[in-house]
């Protein structure tokens, strides 16, 4: 039977091209997302893959949103814990609300998310459990101390996780894109994107499919033994 995998933020940007991806590696997926009906109706016009709404930043809503994906299509097997936002300002500017914001989706938002999975995964003696952290968390970036705290705190409960879950047939792994081409960095004006593009190596930024690549791995059983890794896929952009 296909395995069940869960995408959170799975309609748009990298999220989306790992849904489709887990789609083609022939998991059953749900696609999570947060407020844009009009994204996620597109998308499932375009990829037949079911979407899910709720804010990954509250837990009772994670847990019952969780709850209905598994009664509708099985347990989850696959989580990736994509969903994430940025609320970027200088550290004197930074906001008490733009720091939470970023804690409450990009950290607690994890802990939301894998946490009622969880218990299912220890049960049945299987689970992957995949973070999209960032380069930023493991560099840190002017402007970013709110997001780079919080994906640095997500390489912690990946390591956490994978000692935990290793006995019961779970492995919890993490990757660390560097700069790709979604609507948010193709936002940006052109002339900053130059000067980000100058700093990656490789000459140009990422595509969300190679991000999607590593998840597919990730979720593989050939990746059986890979457990509280970081994958850096960046460009060359940041050696850890
Ligand atoms: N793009 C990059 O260059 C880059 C680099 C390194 C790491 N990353 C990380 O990769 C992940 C995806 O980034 P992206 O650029 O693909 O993002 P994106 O295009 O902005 O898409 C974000 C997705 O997350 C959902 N989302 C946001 N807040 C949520 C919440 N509170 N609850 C549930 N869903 C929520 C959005 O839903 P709606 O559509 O409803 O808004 C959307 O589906 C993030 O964790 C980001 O930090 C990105």
């Amino acid at each position: 039977m296909a395995r069940t995998a869960l995408v959170t933020g799975g309609t748009r940007g990298i999220g989306a091209a790992i849904s489709k991806a887990l789609r083609d590696a022939g998991y059953t997926v749900a696609a999570t997302y947060a407020g844009n009906d009009e994204a996620a109706a597109k998308f499932t016009d375009e990829t037949g893959i079911k979407t899910y709404k709720w804010n990954v930043g509250d837990y009772d809503e994670s847990k019952a949103g969780i709850g209905g994906v598994e009664s509708e299509l099985g347990p989850i097997d696959v989580v990736v814990a994509n969903a994430g936002i940025t609320r970027d300002a200088p550290f004197h500017k930074m906001t008490p609300e733009q720091w939470q914001q970023v804690i409450d989706t990009n950290l607690t938002g994890v802990f939301n998310t894998v946490h009622p999975i969880w218990p299912g995964m220890r049960e049945r003696g299987f689970g992957r459990v995949i973070v999209i952290s960032s380069i930023n968390g493991q560099k840190g970036q002017f402007a970013q101390a709110n997001y780079a705290a919080t994906k640095a705190g997500d390489l912690g409960i990946v390591k956490s996780l994978a000692q935990e879950g290793a006995a019961k047939g779970i492995t919890a792994n993490a990757i660390c894109p560097g700069y790709i081409a979604t609507e948010m960095v193709m936002a940006v004006p052109e002339k900053v994107r130059d000067s980000i593009v100058a700093q990656i190596p490789t000459g140009r930024l990422g595509e969300p499919e190679e991000i999607a690549r590593c998840v597919t791995f990730l979720a593989s059983d050939d990746a059986s033994f890979i457990n509280g890794s970081t994958i850096s896929a960046n460009g060359g952009q940041f050696f850890v």
